[in-house]
């Protein structure tokens, strides 16, 4: 019988056990009161007490019901915190369905990642499009486009074009230590010259890989303003703002899935809660970069 098996079987046949039982002391019990009200006599000591008339033994509680009492106390006690296995204890830690359903879960995942960990770049980039029709194109559009402004327009993202336009908007919601990047044209940026010469020396030597000692002084200047939270080096200052120096890479796309972002076009929830393992995330960053629509 499937519900004496290992999992079902402790547990449904106590409770069957538990519900017999107490269904023939009740009857037992009920009866004993019956008999005695129609024939036994009472007596003792009437407490002082008088109720419309009706007054009150002042016998002691019997002793089988003060231990039962007791035993049921520490029982009580017993059956919530004793660890699951030993015998009268709640099963806390014993079979559940949705324990026996995370266990499928973590061991297909485990058995995903073992089969797909070393894929390359084509593979990793056919599973994230398939992955970003079911979990991304929904705002961000099949065309990855953003649904006219939607949501972020992914054939855009990462581009000089659309670091300028972080800028001039502003950017939140990812949780940084710093919080929000204000929109900075008209704050910390006086114009959006002042600001292409910073995004300027962003591609060339924060993203890029060339060496920045004889980079040009204005672009050098302007990118000093955005030194001050990102770093001189664009490395965001141990999580305080951005690692700017992958942005526009696969592991900034990586960073916003697991950070989430309400920023100045919507919400977008982050992906943190299990929907996605690591390789589907590598997966869809891949897909996200990609020139593939
Ligand atoms: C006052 C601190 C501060 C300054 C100054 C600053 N940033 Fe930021 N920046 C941040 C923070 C914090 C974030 C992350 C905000 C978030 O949660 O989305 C960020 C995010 C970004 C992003 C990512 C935007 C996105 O869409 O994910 C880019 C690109 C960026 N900053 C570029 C710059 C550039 C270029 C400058 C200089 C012109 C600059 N920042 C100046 C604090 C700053
Ligand atoms: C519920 C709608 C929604 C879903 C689902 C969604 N996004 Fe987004 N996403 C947004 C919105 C809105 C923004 C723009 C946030 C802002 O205002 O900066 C955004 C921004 C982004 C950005 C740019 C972040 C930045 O730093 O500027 C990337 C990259 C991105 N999404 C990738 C994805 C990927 C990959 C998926 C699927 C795994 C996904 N999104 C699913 C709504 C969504």
């Amino acid at each position: 019988m499937s519900w004496l098996s290992e999992y079902y079987g402790y547990i449904n046949l106590l409770a069957i056990a538990g519900a017999v039982a107490t269904v023939v002391i009740t009857a037992f019990v009920a009866a004993i009161y019956f008999k005695n009200i129609k024939s036994a006599k009472k007596s003792g000591e009437l407490s002082s007490d008088s109720w419309d008339g009706i007054k009150e033994y002042k016998n002691p509680l019997p002793l089988g019901w003060a231990v039962s009492f007791l035993v049921l106390c520490i029982w009580a006690i017993w059956y919530m915190l004793a660890p699951a296995g030993l015998p009268f204890a709640y099963p806390l830690g014993a079979y559940s369905q949705i324990g026996e359903y995370n266990a499928e879960v973590a061991a297909y995942n485990e058995k995903f990642t073992a089969q797909w960990q070393n894929a390359d770049e084509a593979t990793l980039i056919d599973m994230g499009e398939s992955v970003f029709i079911v979990q991304c194109a929904p705002c961000h559009g099949l065309d990855k486009s953003g649904i006219g402004g939607k949501a972020a327009d992914l054939t855009v993202w990462g581009s000089k074009a659309a670091v300028v336009d972080s800028v001039v908007h502003g950017s939140k919601g990812m949780n940084y230590l710093l919080g929000e990047m204000a929109p900075m044209l008209g704050g910390l940026v006086s114009s959006e010259g002042e600001i292409s010469l910073a995004v300027e020396y962003w591609s060339k030597y924060v993203s890029g890989t060339q060496d920045a000692s004889n980079a040009n002084e204005a672009e050098y200047n302007a990118w000093m303003v955005c030194a001050s939270c990102h770093g001189e080096d664009g490395s965001g200052m141990d999580a305080a703002a951005p690692d700017l120096r992958n942005y526009g890479k696969s592991a900034f796309v990586t960073e916003v899935l697991n950070r989430g972002k309400d920023g100045y076009i919507g919400n977008m929830p982050s992906f943190n809660d299990g929907r996605l393992t690591d390789i589907q995330k590598q997966a869809v960053s891949a897909y996200v970069l990609s020139g593939k629509q």
